[in-house]
Parts: structure tokens; sequence; C-alpha cells
């Protein structure tokens, strides 16, 4: 049984399609003091049960939403709940990076757990550190397969793969290899209290007159990338695309993006929005059957 919130309603559907499994949605509102609520009316059939459900946007409501939803299944006869989470919220403060600082992944995987979740199924996670942070069995699907024809899928075929931080280099060099492209990586610091980002190329390749796509796994702000693009434009690139798993676009990123040189961004269905242009579920289908998740 597949249940689900209100914030993956296009993947659950696909998930339930692909597996062959029912799905079920819990009815989400919010009291007039902003705290959620959650019902799953028809309960039958939840003794093992798949959770669907991405936390963003916003990644507090959707992270409570969770918690309720699994209380709710316990109470009513699960044994056994499996999170797909494919969007991991407060995966990116997975150290202390200043005196006083939380690992947020931490407490996030310890209250899922008390709330029932006994596996989870994430896509992309920002790091190893996090997923384990977490404390649970947890599964970080890659989709680097899912990307690479996300990338083909463009108007028009890049001739460039870009990393905007040598994080992403492992992403990024994996797809160019697969699709033949060559391979630019970007170095990029941070400044940790005002957030503002620098960037210089680490490997170099020549952009002029061709069409670039930048890969990475989430875009927030658009910095990252924004910073990386004007690099490139100023270097004669023609075209730049940029492909994420995660298409946050939070506050104007959509706008400084487009003003450093970037056409089209395009993310997935882990976080459903206008951005969304490709779906991950074969990959994180293939690993829930690898896990015991059968059709029918
Ligand atoms: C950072 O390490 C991540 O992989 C992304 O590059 C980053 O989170 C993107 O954030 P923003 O779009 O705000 O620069």
């Amino acid at each position: 049984m597949i249940v689900y919130g209100s914030s993956s309603t296009q993947l659950a559907a696909d998930l339930s399609r692909l597996l062959g499994a029912s799905a079920a949605r819990f009815e989400t509102k919010v009291f007039p003091d902003g705290e959620s609520y959650v019902r799953l009316p028809r309960i039958d059939g939840v003794e093992k049960t798949l959770v669907v459900n991405t936390m963003y946007p916003n990644q507090d409501k959707r992270f409570v939403e969770t918690l309720l939803m699994c209380d709710a299944l316990k109470r009513n006869g699960a044994k056994k709940i499996a999170l797909v989470a494919p969007y991991l919220a407060y995966a990116r403060q997975d150290k202390v990076f200043l005196q006083g600082e939380p690992v947020s992944p931490q407490p996030i995987g310890q209250a899922l757990r008390c709330s029932g979740v006994d596996e989870m199924f994430v896509v992309e996670a920002h790091s190893d550190e996090a997923v384990s942070a977490l404390g649970l069995k947890c599964w970080n699907v890659r989709v680097v397969d899912s990307m690479s024809k996300a990338v083909l899928s463009l108007n028009k075929t890049p001739q460039v793969v870009a990393a905007p931080d040598e994080k992403a280099s492992h992403r990024a060099k994996a797809i160019a290899d697969r699709l033949g492209l060559e391979l630019i990586v970007f170095s990029k610091q941070r400044d940790r209290i005002t957030g503002e980002v620098t960037t210089h190329p680490s490997i170099e390749a020549d952009v002029k007159g061709k069409t670039v796509v930048f890969v990475d796994d989430i875009i927030s702000t658009g910095g990252s990338i924004a910073s990386a693009a004007r690099i490139v434009k100023e270097a004669g690139a023609q075209t730049i695309f940029a492909v994420c798993v995660h298409a946050l676009m939070v506050g104007g990123a959509e706008e400084l993006l487009a003003s450093s040189g970037v056409v089209r961004v395009i993310g997935s269905n882990t976080v459903e929005n206008q951005f969304t242009a490709y779906s991950i579920a074969p990959e994180l289908v293939e690993e829930l059957r690898r896990q015991g998740f059968q059709e029918g």
C-alpha cells in the first residue's frame, strides 16, 4: 500500500503504477494557527506501507506532516513503514561547520524513527554523511541515468557538462562520460555567514560558441550555478542550461540564473513544481524492488 501526502502526488502515482500497488491519499489541512492536520480516510490494508512525502516545500511543514502521517498509520495497524522522502531536507547541515551548530539530519532521523519509520529511501541526498547521520536504514538512490536522459532532452544537445563546485564533479563526470561530452569543474567557496559564493574554474575546457549544461544535486538560491555561469558566459559559451535533481528555486533564483546567462532550468519530480521536467521513478522503483517491494 502506498500512502502519500500533499507534496508528492505525481511521484506517488508513478510509484503506484510501476509497483502495481494501490495508493491512498492522506487528507491534509492547516489549522488557522498554522498547525498541520492529517487523516487517512481509508485505513484498510496499511500493514506494510510505503509513505511518499517529499520534504519540500516547506521543509518544516512537510517534516511534521510526515511524522503525523506515520503516527496515524501505526495507530491503525501498520507493522512496517518505509518512507520515500526523495528530497531529504536539512541534509546540508551534515556537520558542525561553526561552533554551536547542530548536525541536523540526526534529530530528523531520530524523530522519524520514533514515529514508526523503519526504513527510508531518499534521492541524491546532499552527502553520505547526512544519510548516515539519520541513524536509520536509508537507501540513497542515485539518478545519473535519469539526469543524463534529461540532459539529452534539452532542445540543444550540450557539448560541455559543467560542475558548479568540486562536490558536484563526480556526478558531472559520470554524466559527461556517459554522454561522451567534455567536462568543466569549478571550485566554490561559500562564506558561512553571508552565504556569498566565489568561484573559479579548477578543470577547464574551451566553451567558446558551445552549449554548456550545469548539473548539480540542488538549486536553492541559484547562487552556485549563477556564479559559475557568468564565467562560462564571459568565456563565450553560446547557450547555458542547468539540470538539477532538486529544484528548490527559492526567492529570485530564476531571475538570478537568467541574468547570469542560464536559459533554462530543469529539475526532477523529487520536488514537484514548474521546473519539474523529468522523473526519477525508474531508479527509485529499481531500488524499492531490490529491497522487496514487488508488484501485486
Ligand atoms: C552544495 O554543496 C550543493 O550541492 C548545491 O550546489 C547548493 O546547495 C546550491 O545552493 P544554491 O543554489 O543556493 O547556490
